[in-house]
C-alpha cells in the first residue's frame, strides 16, 4: 500500500469515513485555514473529491490531485492531475494555494514548497492543515494507541482495512509543523493546533514581495 495507490481505492467513501473519523470536525478545520487566505485565485493541491469548495468562495479555484478517481468527485471548473512536487503551472499564478490533509502523503515536503512559492504571487499566502500527532510525549502515545485501534476498524466497516493501517502511521510521518516548515522559501506567519488533543495542525505561510 502505498500514497499512489491509497486514495484511488477509497474514493467513493472518503468523504463519508472523512467526516465519521473527523467527528464531522474536517470542514471546521479546514475553515480556520481558508478564512485567513486572500481572495483572488487559489490552487487546492491534493483537493481530492473537492470538500473544501463550498467554503472557497467567492475565490476562483483549480484543484490537482494525482488521484483521478477522487478528481472525478471533484466539482471545481478547473480539475488537473499532478502531484505537488511538479507543478504544471507558470511562475507566481495564484494568490493563495491551500492543503488539507496532504503533506503526511506527500512523496517531498521541501519540493512541494519550492513549487508552492513559485506558483504564489509576491505576497500571496499558503495555508496548510494536516493530522499529526498531539505536542506532548504521553498525548502523543495515547493518540498513537488510539488510533492503531479505531483506524484499520473504522476501514474495516467500509472494506479498506489495509487502506486504513497505512492512514494509522501517516501521521509519525514529520516533525511538528514549526520544524516541518522552519526552512523553506516562504515565510511561516503562524501555526495553531486543532480538534482532541492537539492532533490537528495548521499553518500560514506568506511568500515575500521584493517588488
Ligand atoms: C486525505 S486526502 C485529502 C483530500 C482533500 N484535500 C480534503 O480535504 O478532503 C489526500 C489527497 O492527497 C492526494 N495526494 C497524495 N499524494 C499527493 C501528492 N504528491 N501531491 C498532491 N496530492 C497528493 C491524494 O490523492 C488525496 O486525494
Amino acid at each position: 500500500m502505498s500514497n499512489g495507490t491509497v486514495f484511488k481505492d477509497i474514493a467513493d467513501r472518503y468523504d463519508r469515513l472523512n467526516a465519521i473519523l473527523s467527528l464531522g470536525q474536517d470542514q471546521k478545520w479546514r475553515n480556520t485555514v481558508v478564512s485567513k487566505l486572500p481572495h483572488g485565485t487559489l490552487l487546492d493541491l491534493g483537493a481530492g473529491t473537492g470538500a473544501a469548495n463550498p467554503i472557497f468562495s467567492p475565490r476562483s479555484i483549480v484543484a490537482i490531485d494525482p488521484a483521478i478517481e477522487m478528481l472525478e468527485f471533484n466539482d471545481a471548473p478547473s480539475r488537473v492531475v499532478s502531484v505537488g512536487e511538479s507543478l504544471p503551472f507558470a511562475d507566481e499564478t495564484f494568490d493563495a494555494v491551500f492543503s488539507a490533509y496532504v503533506f503526511r502523503n506527500l512523496d517531498s515536503v521541501e519540493s512541494t514548497m519550492e513549487e508552492i512559492a513559485r506558483v504564489l504571487k509576491p505576497g500571496g499566502m499558503a495555508g496548510i492543515v494536516d493530522l499529526g500527532r498531539p505536542s506532548g510525549a504521553v498525548t502523543s502515545k495515547i493518540h498513537r494507541a488510539g488510533t492503531s485501534v479505531v483506524l484499520p476498524l473504522a476501514g474495516l466497516s467500509i472494506g479498506a482495512r489495509e487502506e486504513y493501517v497505512y492512514l494509522h502511521h501517516t501521521p509519525d510521518k514529520h516533525p511538528p509543523p514549526e520544524q516541518l516548515l522552519a526552512h523553506t522559501p516562504l515565510a511561516l506567519v503562524d501555526t495553531w493546533r486543532l480538534g482532541p488533543m492537539g492532533f490537528v495542525w495548521a499553518a500560514l505561510l506568506q511568500k515575500p514581495d521584493d517588488r
